[in-house]
């Protein structure tokens, strides 16, 4: 389901749930923050479905394994983790049908998006569903060519009757017209124009209807209800929106750290604003997104801050890192180390779109040129491999102009080379990758043995006796392969 901000993907997909009677039912959510957790989404979606790991086939749940953080390993094959959740849900669905719904997909981190699409597009006779619900814009490019439904606006006539359910009180009729054209057939507009509205008193007229800017009119009229809350609730709020788990126990822990008392929560609670059971949830996302954009600088550092300090460093060492990288107000390197080290395990874990996105932001925070440039360099690499050439490039060009040793340079080059071939821009691929290749003899003293443009092409004569081809193949087994390089 496809459709902007407000629009019903939820409420149907609740719809969905609630129709589903007599199957399992799966939820998981993506979540907006700066944060990008490998396979966070998947994770949310098998944990209860973990029992049937155990029966998997050796080689899918070893890379499952690795894949959620259960069991430590190589690098998992992104095949082998579609596979084995494949297998899981066929598996549990022979029970009782199973109805897997992803909501807010476009914030699904991409590991768990790819190994979701993998999923959705194999389903043949199992008796599982997959619902995804994503925005329009930025549409999950994974999940592209699936079946979609895009969800419209209301009618004029539904808009109204909505609109006289939403217990607003009588509305004058002049009002009540301007409202439902204003909302524009959005059902969450309906439903929070007329709140602004009440406040700012109708005189001040309506902006012109505008679509893109509907979200940000939603957003408003949430940051002008929170604006009534008190202070401490407003800051209660502010961490909570800081913090993308929705764990409620953090919550309560960084209350109790910034002095704020429990009872803080409730006015919030009361104006329905949000939830605080297992988990804690926002009325809406665009709630969460108007709370942390409203905050000032220093006061969304001071919830990162908060948050930090009371994720715990053994359990959950990337989020916390990820917060005191929110919360760091200038370069420093030990929080930059930090990130670094998050994004090895990322990768480790086959997390390659994380372990960019944290190197990026490790680069952002270093405070020596040298490193910052390095950190880029890195960022690009996995970048490329995530499959995000632009932002690699653009990684690429930054780095560029600081400082590099020249083996930094000889790689940059050749990854730029590489990324024109991955965009088939061939001619300017063989350019880059010569001069890489030229960059890297000084350099490199296994290259400079066999200049990599002199021994293109050229076959070896086969070796003469038994010996001579033992001796070739050690020699070769010591030395590091060209394609290495490229790789
Ligand atoms: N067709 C509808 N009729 C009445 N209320 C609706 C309808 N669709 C959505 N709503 C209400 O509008 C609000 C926003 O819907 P939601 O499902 O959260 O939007 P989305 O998930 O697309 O952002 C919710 O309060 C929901 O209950
Ligand atoms: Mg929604």
């Amino acid at each position: 389901m496809r459709g902007e901000p407000g629009i019903g993907k939820t409420a149907l997909l609740d719809f969905a749930a609630a129709g589903a009677a007599g199957s399992r039912i799966l939820r998981a959510a993506g979540v907006w923050s700066e944060l990008e957790l490998a396979y966070a989404a998947l994770h949310q979606l098998c944990m209860p479905l973990l029992d049937g790991i155990e029966r998997l086939p050796a080689p899918q749940r070893d890379a499952l394994g690795v894949a959620l953080g259960l069991s430590g390993g190589s690098t998992p094959d992104r095949f082998l983790v579609g596979l084995a959740v494949l297998t899981l849900m066929s598996d549990a669905a022979e029970t009782d049908p199973l109805v897997v719904l992803v909501d807010d997909a476009h914030w699904l981190d991409r590991s768990s998006a790819r190994v979701l699409a993998f999923v959705a597009r194999r389903l043949q006779a199992e008796s599982v569903a997959i619902l995804f619900a994503a925005r329009d814009e930025g549409a999950v490019d994974e999940l592209a060519g699936l079946p979609d439904l895009r969800l419209g606006a209301l009618s004029n006539a539904d808009a109204g009757e909505l609109l006289d359910s939403a217990g607003i009180g009588p509305l004058d009729e002049r009002v009540r017209d301007r409202i439902i054209a204003e909302a524009d057939g959005n059902p969450l507009a309906l439903l929070e124009l007329p709140h602004a509205l009440s406040r700012a008193g109708f005189a001040g007229g309506f902006a012109i209807s505008d679509r893109t800017a509907l979200a940000g009119r939603i957003e408003a009229s949430f940051r002008g209800q929170v604006a009534q809350l008190p202070e401490e609730t407003q800051r209660l709020l502010l961490v909570g929106a800081a913090e993308p788990l929705g764990d409620p126990v953090l919550l309560w822990r960084a209350a109790t750290a910034l002095g704020l008392p429990v009872e803080a929560a409730a006015p919030a609670e009361e104006a329905d604003l949000i939830t605080v059971g297992a988990r804690v949830t926002f009325r809406h996302p665009l709630l969460r997104s108007a709370l942390y954009g409203a905050a000032s600088p220093e006061q969304r550092r001071a919830a990162h801050r908060v948050l930090a300090e009371v994720t715990d460093p053994e359990l959950d060492p990337d989020r916390r890192a990820w917060h005191r990288a929110q919360a760091a107000l200038a370069p420093d390197e030990h929080v930059a180390a930090e990130l670094e080290a998050s994004a090895e395990r990322a990768r480790a874990r086959g997390g390659i779109a994380a372990a960019a996105a944290f190197l990026e932001r490790a680069a952002e925070l270093s405070p020596d040129e040298g490193r910052r440039a390095q950190r880029r360099l890195a960022a690009a690499r996995w970048k490329r491999l995530a499959g995000l050439p632009d932002a690699a490039s653009t990684l690429l060009a930054d780095a560029a102009r600081s400082p590099l040793q020249d083996r930094d340079r000889a790689a940059l080059q050749r990854l730029r080379g590489q990324i024109a071939l991955d965009l088939g821009r061939d001619s300017d691929a063989a350019r880059l990758l010569l001069d890489a290749a030229r960059r890297f003899e000084p350099v490199d003293p296994v290259l400079r043995a066999t200049p990599i443009w002199r021994r293109s092409g050229r076959r070896r004569a086969p070796g003469s006796s038994r010996t001579a081809s033992r001796r070739r193949r050690e020699r070769l087994a010591r030395r590091r392969p060209w394609w290495e390089l490229l790789a």
